[in-house]
């Protein structure tokens, strides 16, 4: 039997985009659906080709599969036929059943991790990919060089063909780590060797390490109030007890933890730029906050995620590097100077406590992907981050300033705002007569991602605010939403 050319192929035409992926399914769908029985002589190639007018390397290409899978038998000398055996049960061209709406599985069923980070969730789930504009926490991601670090890429891979396999170190890829040693040395005050360094997925692994390392349930971490509220939902989720930590405009009040909450175990805080106020943690309440810790054996997980956006001065020496005790955990992360999705960051951990990372980090995911730690490393030890740092600061600083005038040009009745010396977003303090609700609710009406305050307080907090991410965006998309706003609280 001979198949009638026409029949199960003329959308072929159509398409041509995929059109090898197209002859694979067309075949394989009229083969599954009964249009074309076991045994049916499939046209040649060439026949095909030409009847479709697509190219015969396309037909070849989509034949090939269709033989490999089964479906088609090419039979010496004779042609191609559609198989007598053919795998149904492995394969079905009917799109999946609509299930009934399962009930979400109930406490009861769940650990006490995932119990616990829930409403945390909750929150999360509903923000971010349906209002970009303005969102907090994104870096200038224009500014990424596509170009070089795909050429880079492209190098990498090219020399990788014996290293790739060889690559199994949980602790991160060598020469990576030696780069960071240097460039967290020179940059920050860090003072450690290459093996204290660990490559981590990013801070939040780094924190979900940290956790995992040090803390045992009920034990207490002291946070800012206001905070970051991954780092909370974490330890939380480990079952550690919350102990917030006002936070002024020196940052953190040691003197007020220490005065209350002094057993604590660990001190999650991020002082070169608190989150998300924005303030640096003054001299004296970090030497402050090292001698309790000494004092108590208690550990300092110092975020730094965000050191290096700063406008005027120079980067503030890190905790880690005015530690004579060795009770600082430092993390840095790539998320905001390239891009989140990059998921690389490092932790800087005190000799003692190397193995046990390492161990950590092994059970948690065996290692960090090889390919973007090689050309990170080559992107540091080349000078490129260095001159990409330079740029970004210049632009993001010119992206702060717009805002700031667009604000005080359109909507100064409703905020007060201050240009500050580094961050990525803007704490804009309402005035009276505002809540964060109402703007928060006209924001949304226009895809703005900005956040409330509120939103990372423990305790209640007396300043109403919102923040505006402005990293991400040109002075001039930053002025026409900020005019766009305006014109929904006239
Ligand atoms: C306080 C703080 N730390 C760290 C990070 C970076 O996290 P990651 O490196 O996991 O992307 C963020 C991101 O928003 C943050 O707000």
């Amino acid at each position: 039997m001979v198949c009638k050319p026409q029949s199960p192929f003329p959308h072929l035409l159509l398409n041509n985009g995929y059109i090898k992926d197209q002859v694979y399914h067309t075949i394989r769908n009229a083969i599954l659906d009964g249009r074309l029985t076991e045994n049916t002589k499939i046209p040649s190639t060439r026949a095909l080709a030409e009847m479709m007018a697509i190219s015969r390397n396309s037909v070849i290409a989509g034949f090939e599969r269709l033989i490999d899978e089964g479906y088609l038998i090419a039979r010496k000398g004779s042609g191609t036929y559609v198989s007598t055996t053919i795998p149904y049960e492995l394969v079905t061209t009917n799109p999946p059943p609509d299930y009934p709406k399962r009930k979400m599985i109930s406490a009861p069923d769940l650990s006490a991790t995932a119990n616990r980070l829930m409403p945390f969730w909750e929150k999360i789930k509903l923000m971010s990919d349906q209002y970009p504009i303005f969102n907090i926490g994104v870096g200038c991601v224009d500014q990424f060089p596509h170009e070089l670090w795909g050429r880079l890429i492209g190098r990498v891979w090219r020399h990788s063909k014996k290293t790739i396999g060889q690559f199994n170190r949980p602790d991160g890829y060598p020469l990576l780590k030696k780069v960071l040693a240097d460039y967290v040395h020179s940059t920050r005050g860090v003072n450690c060797r290459e093996d204290q360094i660990i490559i981590v997925n990013g801070t939040q692994q780094a924190i979900n390490l940290a956790a995992r390392v040090l803390l045992q349930p009920d034990d207490k971490v002291w946070l800012d109030d206001p905070g970051y509220d991954s780092a909370r939902a974490i330890f939380t989720s480990m079952g550690a007890q919350i102990a917030p930590i006002p936070s002024d405009e020196q940052g953190m009040d040691i003197a007020y933890g220490a005065a209350n909450h002094s057993d604590a175990r660990l001190v999650y805080t991020s002082p070169s730029h608190q989150f998300p106020l924005g303030t640096t943690l003054a001299l004296s309440r970090r030497l402050a906050l090292l001698d309790w810790a000494n004092q108590h054996n208690a550990w300092i997980f110092e975020d730094d995620y965000n050191s290096e956006y700063r406008y005027f001065s120079k980067p503030i020496q890190a905790l880690q590097g005015l530690d004579t005790t060795h009770r600082v955990i430092y993390a840095g992360t790539f998320s905001k100077m390239l891009y989140p999705g990059l998921r690389i960051g490092f932790l800087v951990v005190p000799e003692p406590l190397i193995d046990v990372f390492t161990m950590m980090k092994y059970y948690n995911d065996t290692l960090s992907g090889y390919l973007e730690q090689v050309v990170l490393a080559h992107f540091i030890q080349e000078g490129h981050y260095a001159r990409h740092v330079r740029r970004v600061r210049k632009v993001c600083y010119e992206r702060q300033t717009a805002l700031f005038n667009a604000i005080n040009r359109y909507l100064s009745h409703v905020f007060d705002v201050n240009i500050t010396d580094s961050g990525i977003h803007m704490v804009c303090r309402l005035k009276d007569g505002f809540t964060e609700k109402e703007i928060i609710t006209k924001c949304r009406q226009l895809g703005l991602g900005a956040q409330p305050l509120s939103r990372y307080c423990i305790h209640s907090f007396s300043d109403k605010a919102l923040l505006f991410g402005y990293a991400a965006h040109t002075p001039a998309e930053i002025n026409e939403n900020i005019k766009r706003l305006s014109n929904l609280l006239v």
